[in-house]
């Protein structure tokens, strides 16, 4: 049975590499998309995730539009990583996946509330904004929710200050929520995602593909990677938002360990800090986990092989037949 998946996310060069390896990936069924402000403002990611969804030929899987700014804190967009648009570098299509006109909170309650329940995993990519209010919203996804697996905080340093991870520091308030409601929650963070990169020897794999969404997906890196370089000095990029998805395919992707997890709202120098007590076996009935490594090879293995899966995708919408040729 397929793992029933709502991605909540902001795309974001490596949450289009997410939402792909969910739609390409046969143990996942992507239920919805939905958006929430953070590498860019809220239309440029929502129209980023209908263009890859467009990209990737992703009809029928509901993409709609959540919180437009952080529960407390003004947003601040990660527009030197990400560019103007969120997703520079490759020339992007006119989208032609509409958006759904639902809020995304609504349409993450209704999907967890139609859905049977303990089926429904949440991977959110972004700031917890929707997941948060979603939960205050109806209260009943909680119990409902299998688990919540985010790409999100770390258990030693930040990307987005010396303490917090940008994902976290977006919205603190909304990831406190997130961590103290009793769903289980497993933060892939930057420990795990830091080993997630992006090396010549992946980008050959994806461009020997030579598909469309492949070959969107290496203009993707190429960004990413000169963009990573200049404002963290990464020699290759870190992909992040897919480790999330890959350990809902494959737990044994991410090794974790239980520990109780909270969020820093009010430090001076560690704001949005994640906190994990490691100190120890976790107390009976923890329910927050924390990811301590990846198999990257195992990583890399399911986004090619959902690139592979995905295939050719035809820009223009299959012409039905007995139709008059286009003039
Ligand atoms: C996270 O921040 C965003 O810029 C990325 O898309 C990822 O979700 C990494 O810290
Ligand atoms: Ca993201």
């Amino acid at each position: 049975m397929p793992k029933k998946v709502v991605i909540d996310c902001d795309p974001g060069h490596d949450d289009a590499i997410a939402i792909l390896l969910a739609h390409g990936n046969p143990e996942i069924e992507l239920l919805a998309v939905t958006t929430v402000m953070g590498n860019q403002t809220l239309p440029k990611v929502t129209r980023n995730a209908r263009v890859v969804a467009t990209i990737a030929g992703m009809t029928g899987v509901p993409i709609a539009a959540g919180n437009a700014r952080p529960l407390v804190r003004e947003l601040e967009v990660a527009e030197s990583i990400h560019g103007d648009s969120g997703l520079d570098g490759p020339v992007l299509p006119e989208p032609t996946v509409p958006l759904d006109p639902r809020h995304a909170v609504d349409l993450i309650i209704e999907t967890v509330m139609r859905e049977p329940a303990g089926t429904v995993t949440i991977v959110p990519t972004a700031a917890l904004t929707n997941i948060a209010m979603a939960a205050r919203r109806e209260p009943r996804i909680v119990e409902r929710v299998r688990e919540v697996v985010l790409m999100g905080g770390a258990l030693a340093g930040g990307n987005w200050s010396a303490t917090a991870e940008f994902n976290i520091v977006t919205d603190p308030e909304a990831a406190h929520i997130v961590v103290h409601e009793p769903w289980p929650v497993t933060m892939i963070g930057l420990d795990v995602t830091h080993q997630a990169l992006a090396t010549p020897d992946v980008r050959e794999r994806i461009a020997a593909i030579g598909t469309a969404p492949a070959r969107f997906v290496g203009e993707v890196l190429d960004f990413f990677a000169a963009t990573y370089l200049a404002e963290q000095g990464f020699t290759h990029p870190p992909v992040h938002d897919p480790c999330a998805v890959a350990r809902v395919i494959d737990p044994a992707v991410v090794t974790t360990r239980f520990a109780p997890l909270d969020i820093e709202l009010s430090g001076r120098l560690t704001t949005g800090m994640t906190v994990a007590d490691l100190r120890g076996p976790a107390p009976a009935g923890c329910t927050t986990q924390v990811g301590i490594g990846l198999d990257r090879d195992r990583f890399w293995d399911l986004v090619v092989d959902a690139l592979e899966r995905i295939g050719e995708v035809s820009a223009a919408p299959p012409v039905p037949s007995g139709s008059p040729a286009p003039r």
